[in-house]
């Protein structure tokens, strides 16, 4: 039993935000930190960390807890693992009463499989390193296909001898219990004799997250032999095929700072491109990747690289089974490998830096990719084509961000020579069906359509804006005229706090942008505004007649009719320009905000470059957060569909 005075210390000790940090891409949000819920999907981050109060919650799903807590829920680890795991970590020395005899036999059985997993991946290092089968038979293979003494401790490699019961005898001699080496799949029971599982083969330790071993692959010496090359642990409790993948454990601080995840075939591919520094890579082992899998790498980056053979068989295997990744949001970029190589054997060919030059010069984007593809094998047959379009459209209307698909759009009917908007209908048919295929439709679903079908409205609504702004380019230099030297607030001149917000903008509407210099000129020269009646008899004809019709404006003379028809006093302007000018104030800033985000929108939709798209992805953020803020002060609800952007930053 691990003693109150240890745990205590220990979650004092343990930063939150750093060791949750470590599995979920955390922002800073005045004093917390924000990011994707690891434990529920979502594309809006609902997860907040709080360092003051060493908690984490997730507004979502409503998981919440601290250190210990998130590990439980994380990593699966059981109270006393997860400050074990904790006090080892950050090196907190802890202090325990001896375990009874009680504790001892209730010792979780997760706790004995890795346990005996442990100490399964020591017997086979020994077998490679220490003795003369091992070291004559696996080292000897391994060293020649060029891996190093340093790569194989470091992924743990092993060599279980070719002999029935190696393996099984010194592990009952040294105490395991035989139901968990069988259930483990180490040792099998054949007609009541037992048999290692691992004969004479290679040992692949296959480790989760946190690096402990939950299962073994083998692969045969010769590859002439009938049996499978390779052969792997069965699933255990601790030992979930699709939720692994290889090399995860060594990658997934790479992945995060490189904002990229390599995925390869094989076991040795990922050894090979680690030996060579090239370490944000894993493996998804043969199988076709899972969506736990990608959820996994998601967590750590949304930015996934397959690297295939560059041979028929490999292209086929990129485009099958691709479309998981893009559902979950993630970007998928493809690298074809020259004809005759594999990850491994092009690195060791290449090396290290001519590597990583194929690799940026050749990735493509997947969805482009496809389409080429496609297009190339459709040959200009008609009735292949328009399969391709179908393929192409299922590909694309997975995307669950807008704008990305939008851009996919435009770049595949490119591609295809075909009409864009004829596109646009195919993907939003196939994104109905996917809906109506699920059998229902929630609210963001919903949304989703909308805002599809009202992709058609963007040229109106544009008209409409540049009327908005001229209404209240309008209505400020009124205030302006009518209102400049009234004082707003703790000596302020209305005339001095409006230029001052509108310190760099220019009018749209020409002439309110002229009136607007000149009282900015009059006004620094000044410091007083020049008023109405100069303006009326400005030399500039077109100042003088508008200035003349924004002093008589016709809303204003209506409320005053209207309030006297009806003997009712309503505020004028007059009584109200305080509020008038904030109001006025606010809301055109809100205008310009959503003018700016509609145009950066835009330029997202054409920006090539990867690294100036993540810019403007990071300015459309931060002008999405300044529009609601003053929404909010507004009470205006935006639903515009680009309020949320999906775009990870
Ligand atoms: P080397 O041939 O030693 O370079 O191994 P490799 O890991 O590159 O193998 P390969 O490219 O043939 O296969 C890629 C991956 O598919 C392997 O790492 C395994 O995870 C998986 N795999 C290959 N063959 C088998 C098999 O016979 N059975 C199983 N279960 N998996 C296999
Ligand atoms: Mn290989």
């Amino acid at each position: 039993m691990i003693r109150q005075n240890s745990i205590q210390t220990i979650l004092d000790t343990v930063p939150i935000e750093g060791l949750i940090g470590e599995y979920v891409s955390l922002k800073k949000r005045g004093s917390n930190y924000i990011g994707l819920c690891p434990f529920h999907n979502e594309k809006t981050p609902s997860f907040s960390v709080s360092p003051s109060k060493g908690i984490f919650k997730c507004f979502g799903c409503g998981k919440a807890g601290n250190v210990v807590g998130f590990l439980m829920e994380h990593e699966h680890f059981n109270f006393p693992e997860s400050l074990r795991f904790l006090a080892d970590k950050y090196h907190i020395p802890i202090e325990e009463d001896q375990p009874d005899e009680s504790d001892r036999a209730s010792l979780d059985k997760q706790d004995s499989l890795y346990i005996v997993n442990q100490y399964a991946l020591h017997h086979f290092q020994n077998r490679l390193f220490e003795t003369e089968e091992g070291k004559t038979i696996g080292l000897s293979y391994l060293k020649e296909r060029g891996f190093l003494e340093e790569t194989l401790k470091t992924f743990q490699i092993g060599y279980s001898l070719n002999k029935s019961d190696d393996f099984s005898k010194t592990a009952m001699e040294a105490g395991h219990r035989l139901e968990l080496l069988k259930e483990l799949g180490l040792v099998k029971d054949y007609n009541n004799s037992l048999k290692d599982f691992f004969k004479g083969r290679i040992i692949f330790p296959i480790r989760n997250l946190s690096g402990k071993p939950i299962a073994f692959a083998g692969r045969v010496m010769s590859n002439n032999v009938k049996a499978p090359k390779y052969i792997n642990s069965p699933e255990t409790p601790v030992y979930e095929k699709g939720k692994t993948l290889f090399g995860i454990d060594l990658a997934r601080t790479e992945i995060r700072k490189h904002d990229e995840c390599l995925l390869v075939e094989g076991y040795t591919d990922v050894m090979s491109l680690h030996q060579y520094d090239i370490r944000n890579v894993v493996a998804s082992s043969g199988t076709s990747l899972t969506e736990d899998q990608v959820r996994l790498i998601k967590r750590f980056t949304k930015h996934v690289t397959i690297l295939y053979d560059g041979d028929q068989a490999g292209i086929k295997a990129a485009i099958r089974g691709v479309d998981i990744i893009l559902k979950q949001g993630l970007t998928v970029y493809i690298l074809m490998l020259p004809e005759e190589h594999d990850p491994d054997s092009f690195i060791r060919k290449s090396g290290t830096d001519e590597f990583k030059k194929y690799l940026q010069k050749n990735k493509q984007d997947f969805i482009l990719f496809k389409t080429k593809e496609q297009v190339k094998s459709a040959n200009n047959d008609p009735a292949q084509l328009s399969l391709i379009i179908h393929n192409v459209v299922d590909s694309i209307a997975v995307v669950p961000d807008p704008i990305q698909r939008s851009l996919y759009v435009r770049e595949c009917a490119h591609l295809m020579h075909l009409d864009e908007n004829m596109l646009v209908s195919e993907v939003r048919k196939k994104i109905r069906k996917i809906l109506y295929d699920k059998g229902k439709l929630n609210t963001t679903e919903r949304q989703k359509l909308n805002e599809l079908d009202s992709n058609k409205q963007v040229a109106p609504r544009q008209a409409n804006k540049i009327d908005q702004f001229y209404f209240f380019e309008k209505k400020i230099i009124r205030l302006i005229l009518s209102y400049g030297d009234k004082i707003i607030e703790n000596d302020t001149s209305v005339v001095a706090s409006i230029l001052s917000n509108l310190d760099g903008i220019r009018f749209k509407h020409p002439v309110y942008n002229q009136l607007l210099e000149l009282i900015r000129q009059h006004y620094h020269a000044s410091d007083h505004p020049v008023f109405a009646d100069f303006y009326k008899h400005h030399a500039d004809d077109q100042i003088r007649k508008a200035c003349i019709e924004l002093m008589t404006d016709s809303n204003y003379e209506l409320s005053k009719n209207w309030s006297e028809k009806r003997g009712i006093t309503i505020p004028t302007e007059e009584d109200n320009y305080v509020n008038d000018v904030i109001s006025c104030m606010t809301r055109y800033n809100f205008l310009c905000l959503s003018d700016l985000i509609e145009r950066n929108n835009e330029a997202m939709k054409t920006e090539t470059d990867a690294d100036k798209l993540k810019q403007l992805v990071k300015e459309h953020q931060i002008l999405l957060d300044k529009r609601s803020t003053l929404g909010e002060r507004l009470n205006i609800v935006i639903v515009s569909p680009d309020h949320k952007s999906r775009f990870d930053v």
